[in-house]
């Protein structure tokens, strides 16, 4: 029998992290099934991607420019496709936010969801019409438990994945009439660039606008929190990567993924409760409550996941 014509599969945001990873992880997969275009906004980032892909490199794997806050650079791209056409879309690119809300500026909010909203549905919209009507197609957004479970201190950030958590779920029944699948992956912290560029802009921050204990509790109680839980559940992007390589080939792909099943109880809170009581009480609890059980849980979580041996990733 003739072997399957390998599929297209086009991520954004792949000059580090995450998307790096699925980019390299697709290109690799031992059966070829995939042909990968990895894109990234500023081409000047492509080396780490490069040396990742090895032998991959404008075989399995090739790099194009594509910035998804920019309707001319979206375009160009997919029109760069032959006929335009694309079997899995994954919408990666994303950015982040921590701070108190008095002290973030309406343009800086604007900022984050203009990448992770509004960027994954300009993508969404440039991809549509073609899989509509070829009745096929797979597309992927790299969520957060963010999307599903807000987090103190990241108000903005969480209402963007919570954003497109809605509007993915809606559109989602319209695209089963036409065979496309939207499938949300929802990963807990992963030690990526990440973190590491949100606590370079807090280093920089003098939260204009915040009381003093409201930046006190930040830097003093969530901080220190957020480190914590980073070096102790926080997964490595190959983890994710691999998670998201699995809902690909799957064929009958599911809605929602969660990566870390650690998060799945604070997650289901919320629906054992439908008074939201029980989930920001027990948020709260933890944070400033019992901030010593929190410690001593994460300890324990340390212990048993053996999270003292883990390697932190740092930026080039
Ligand atoms: N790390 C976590 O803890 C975590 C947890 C849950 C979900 N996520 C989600 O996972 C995704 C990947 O994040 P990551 O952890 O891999 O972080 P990362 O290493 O910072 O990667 C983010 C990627 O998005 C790109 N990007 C930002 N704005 C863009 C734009 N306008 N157009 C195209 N690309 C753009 C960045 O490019 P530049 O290099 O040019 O900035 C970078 O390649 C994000 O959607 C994030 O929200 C992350």
């Amino acid at each position: 029998m003739a072997k399957a014509a390998p599929r297209t599969v086009l991520i954004t945001g792949c000059s580090s992290g995450i998307g790096l990873r699925m980019a390299v992880q697709l290109a690799q997969d031992p059966s070829k099934r995939f042909h990968v275009i990895a894109t990234m906004r500023d081409l000047r980032k492509k080396d780490k991607l490069e040396a990742a892909a090895g032998d991959t490199l404008n075989k399995t794997l090739s790099i194009q420019r594509l910035d998804v806050c920019n309707d001319e650079s979206v375009a160009e791209c997919i029109n760069s496709l032959p006929e335009k056409r694309l079997d899995v879309l994954v919408n990666n690119a994303g950015v982040g936010l921590v701070g108190p809300v008095e002290s973030i500026s309406i343009d800086d909010m604007k900022r984050i969801f203009e990448t992770n909203f509004f960027g994954a549905i300009r993508m969404i919209k440039a991809v549509l019409p073609e899989m509509k009507q070829r009745r096929r197609g797979h597309i992927v957004v790299i969520s957060s438990v963010m999307g599903l479970q807000g987090v103190p201190f990241n108000d903005v950030y969480a209402a963007s994945k919570f954003a497109m958590e809605g509007f993915c779920e809606s559109l989602a029944v319209q695209l089963l009439k036409f065979n496309i699948f939207i499938s949300m992956v929802e990963p807990g912290p992963v030690n990526t660039e990440f973190e590491m560029k949100l606590m370079e802009e807090v280093a920089r921050s003098e939260f204009p606008g915040a009381d003093a204990a409201t930046v006190r509790y930040f830097k003093e109680v969530y901080l220190p929190a957020s480190h914590e839980i980073f070096t102790t559940m926080g997964q490595t992007p190959e983890y994710v990567a691999k998670a998201v390589v699995n809902v690909i080939a799957k064929e009958r792909p599911p809605f929602r993924t969660q990566t870390n099943t650690l998060y799945t109880p604070l997650v289901a809170l919320k629906y054992a409760d439908t008074s939201g009581d029980l989930s920001v009480g027990t948020y709260y609890n933890l944070l400033f409550r019992f901030t010593g059980l929190f410690h001593l849980s994460m300890s324990f979580l340390k212990c048993i996941t053996c999270s003292c041996f883990r390697r932190r990733v740092t930026p080039a």
